[in-house]
């Protein structure tokens, strides 16, 4: 607002009102200013808040600028020949090389945009400003004294990095959206996710949970006087399902934050906290801002996000990355199940270290082998998702119910559906249905509750009676099996899924779950992996 006040003085019009739209009119009076020699400051300068942007203008044909500051950007090098791995900006990243290549770069906030030309890239930070022309590319650093706010030319010294990506990834194959090919990927984007962290030894030896990332500092975290688990959407969700089972197995208390509410709260964090930030792109604003909230207050700072070199993944103090593979659809679906998948491996890190001798963390461990092949098998109610969602189509609202484990499952479900479908849907722990949800209840609003087998399936038939008793229109996701137990009248619609221990359970639940989102949206003929108004990565607060 005061940067647009400023130019409308100074006789600017506005067609629009994004604060977007300030920016080239802010960098033409930037450049006006400087040729009439008034002094003015650089433009990026001015700018407050999270921002990737290129720049390309008539008056300097030939030639881009980009330049960012809290929302990612990405370099990427073409060249034929050999790269060397380390990269002197002046001197390498002319448009002929050293051994005469030619090279072509490209810019972009995601690596997904890159990877189909080249995989080598150099990721730009804060306060750096690329320069191309003519085919060359030089990078500036601002200066650090503020007072003055002069660019300088930075040797950039870091070497590019490779992405770690197939091109596949970022093709739908043989389906027909993204969101689709990230649920039925699930069986092989867990077992990546576990590769060579999930140790099983020979009959006689111990099996053990391997994270690298973690290696200097899980006694630290074991120390640690309460674990903080901060992330937004699906992220939170994902460490909210895996909640129990690390209070369980590590003793130590767990708080579960939504980035926006601990920064709006300012809520108290010790130097005897573990902080874990958990975000599939490592790029979402309020978590990172969380982050720098943490770290200030001294805390250990772990995080687990599924894209290396990533701004979480940078700034925390270590940390698990989900190898799930690039989620492309806006609504995650796959590295909701990985995050939860490496969260109890977390859990199982943190537990004795005498893993093996213990009964419960082996049964932990032997799931998680088996988990793969039973989301394979949970993939295969495809079709009673689509049959279902074929039903539920036309319906204004869908309530669905959890609690324990599958807590998080309720609440998932719900955003997917909304996010994607544009159904209202509003997940609800079990034990407050008689606090007020009980109310809305009667022969026409869809309520799934979710009833698998665990500590708590008493209280879930019990509330499916309840709900009953008021004519409620009935979903049950039940265990395999217990469909005539669960629901004797056969009055409500079954969900069955494959039985795994109960701490692993949400990431069976989920699927269905996901499906009927898909489904439920392709059949409302919304835009599956672009709903409207939101973005894969939320770079602004
Ligand atoms: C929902 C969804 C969002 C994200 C949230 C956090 O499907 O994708 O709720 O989970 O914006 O994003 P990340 O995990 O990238 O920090």
């Amino acid at each position: 607002m005061d940067l647009k006040e400023t130019l409308l003085k100074y006789g600017f019009h506005f067609e629009s009102d994004t604060d977007t739209e300030v920016i080239p009119k802010l960098a033409k009076f930037v450049h006006d200013s400087l040729n009439e020699d008034l002094g003015s400051d650089g433009g990026d300068k001015q700018l407050e808040g999270a921002y990737a942007l290129i720049f390309k203008s008539p008056y300097y044909p030939n030639e881009l600028v980009a330049c960012k500051r809290g929302s990612p950007l990405l370099l990427g090098v073409k060249e034929t020949g050999d790269m060397r791995t380390d990269i002197n900006v002046e001197s390498d990243l002319s448009a002929e090389g050293h051994h005469g290549k030619p090279k072509e770069y490209y810019l972009a906030s995601d690596a997904n945009a890159i990877v189909e030309h080249t995989r080598r890239v150099l990721v730009i930070e804060d306060n750096e400003v690329v320069h191309m022309k003519d085919g060359a590319v030089h990078i500036f650093k601002s200066d650090s004294d503020k007072s003055r706010r002069l660019l300088r030319p930075a040797s950039v010294q870091r070497g590019l990095s490779t992405l770690e990506m197939e091109v596949e990834q970022i093709r739908k194959g043989n389906f027909e959206h993204f969101m689709q090919k990230e649920i039925h990927e699930q069986p092989d984007s867990l077992t990546m996710t576990m590769r060579g962290r999930l140790i099983r030894g020979g009959e006689q030896k111990a099996k053990g949970i391997l994270l690298g990332g973690l290696k200097d500092h899980l006694k630290t975290m074991r120390r640690s006087r309460r674990i903080l688990f901060i992330g937004c959407g699906t992220s939170y969700n994902a460490a909210l399902a895996a909640r129990p089972v690390v209070e369980e197995l590590s003793g130590i208390p767990v708080t579960m934050e939504i980035a926006s509410d601990l920064l709006d709260r300012q809520g108290p964090i010790y130097r005897e906290d573990t902080a874990i930030f958990v975000s599939q792109s490592g790029e979402t604003a309020d978590t990172l801002q969380a982050l720098e909230y943490a770290k200030s207050n001294g805390a250990l700072c772990v995080g687990i996000t599924n894209t290396v070199g990533s701004a979480i993944a940078r700034g925390t103090h270590c940390g698990i990355h989900l190898n799930a593979g690039c989620e492309i659809g806006v609504a995650s679906t796959k590295a909701y199940t990985s995050q939860i998948a490496v969260i109890v491996m977390l859990a199982l890190a943190l537990g004795d270290d005498s893993l093996s001798t213990q009964q419960r963390p082996n049964a932990i461990m032997d799931n998680l082998y088996n988990l793969p092949s039973k989301v394979r098998d949970v993939l295969k109610l495809d079709k009673d998702m689509k049959e279902l969602a074929a039903l539920l189509m036309d319906e204004q609202s869908l309530l669905v119910f959890g609690r324990g484990y599958n807590y998080a499952t309720a609440l998932e479900c719900a955003l997917k559906v909304k996010e994607v479908s544009l159904m209202h849907a509003e997940g609800i722990v079990a034990g407050e249905m008689k606090h007020g949800p009980l109310a809305l209840v009667d022969e026409t609003l869809p309520i799934i509750v979710i009833a698998t087998r665990d500590a708590s399936l008493n209280k879930q038939q019990s509330v499916i009676q309840q709900l009953k008793a008021r004519k409620g229109r009935l979903i049950v996701m039940c265990t395999e099996g217990d469909a005539e137990f669960m629901c004797p009248d056969r009055t409500c619609r079954i969900i069955e899924v494959p039985k795994v221990h109960d701490c692993l359970q949400p990431i069976i639940n989920i699927v269905p779950l996901q499906l009927l989102a898909y489904h439920l949206t392709v059949f409302r003929g919304f835009n599956v992996d672009q709903p409207r108004n939101l973005a894969k990565s939320v770079t602004t607060q």
